[in-house]
């Protein structure tokens, strides 16, 4: 396990001196099967599969919960273990933001919609801390879930405007068996919380079977997820229908979109989406 910039470097220079490719999947930790599948997918395509493991605080807001923010780290570096993984960098927040830190890497536009409306700081950090793991271990392919799909699109322009010479590979969401995506924060939620945020995958679900059945207007989908999350009790913050590449809105029949959906139950934030194209 590495703590430090110099170590993980360390271990993967070595690696690719071998010609092993490099693969990294960050993380905030708490790892669950969503990760794992991330983690998988590395192991398959990857000589060297490095997991960062930060709970960055630059995307947390001032009152979000970055200081309850579960931290498992003795099992999460055994699940690591389990599933192959060659090195976990774990940093501490002063290795990766030393004192006099400044510089933050912000993605105009795609950073301020959607999450971005309800968390103003967020993707700033994300971008930082994400461009930072990728400088310092310089992996060939970087691994993100689809079930953070704007962070994804996010982190696709940010590579490709920067010219950061990685692969970004996105991985299809994991779900529990009832369809609620897994998360870490679902670890937050009470049995009935849990019951009230899955008609969020209900509500996807919905929409999705509507589309397979040729519905293609995204005010008829959208309507279809809101009338699932009627009666919830949950706080909606947004149903929305965006292009896939540009997560513009999209209005009137469309060939492909995904649906974002973002949602609280008492104190826990749920997020979640589905992709419909014509493959679906
Ligand atoms: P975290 O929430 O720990 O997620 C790490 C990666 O796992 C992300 O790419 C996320 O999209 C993916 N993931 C989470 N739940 C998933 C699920 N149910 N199915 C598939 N993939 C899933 O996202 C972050 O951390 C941070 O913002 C990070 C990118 C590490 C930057 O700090």
């Amino acid at each position: 396990m590495a703590r430090t910039i110099e170590e993980v470097r360390r271990a993967v220079g070595a690696a690719r001196r071998e010609g092993r490719v490099v693969g990294l999947v960050p993380t905030l930790g708490a790892l669950h099967a969503g990760h794992f599948s991330l983690i998988e997918r590395a192991r398959e395509e990857c000589g060297l599969v490095v997991v960062s493991i930060f709970v960055n605080p630059t995307q947390f807001g001032p009152d979000e919960d970055f200081e309850r923010y579960p931290r498992p780290f003795e099992k999460d570096v055994a699940g690591c273990e389990g599933h192959g993984v060659d090195a976990v960098f774990a940093p501490e927040a002063a290795e990766m933001y030393p004192e006099g830190f400044c510089t933050e890497v912000q993605v105009k536009g795609l950073g301020s919609v959607l999450e971005g409306e309800f968390r103003p700081a967020h993707f700033a950090g994300v971008c930082t801390v994400v461009l930072k793991l990728l400088q310092i271990v310089q992996p060939e392919v970087a691994y993100f879930g689809e079930k953070d799909y704007q962070q994804l699109v996010i982190l696709e322009q940010m590579v490709r405007d920067l010219n950061v010479p990685v692969r970004i590979v996105g991985c299809a969401t994991v779900r529990e068996q009832d369809g609620m995506a897994l998360s870490s924060r679902n670890a937050y939620l009470s049995a009935e919380e849990r019951a009230r945020g899955l008609a969020i995958a209900h509500g996807l679900r919905a929409a999705e079977a509507a589309w397979k059945s040729g519905e293609r207007r995204a005010e008829t989908l959208c309507a279809l997820v809101r009338q699932e999350l009627q009666g919830a009790e949950l706080e909606i913050d947004y149903v929305a229908a965006a292009e896939p590449e540009t997560l513009k809105p999209v209005e009137g029949a469309c060939g492909k979109c995904v649906l974002l959906v973002a949602g609280r139950a008492g104190r826990t934030r749920l997020l979640d989406n589905v992709i419909l194209s014509p493959e679906v």
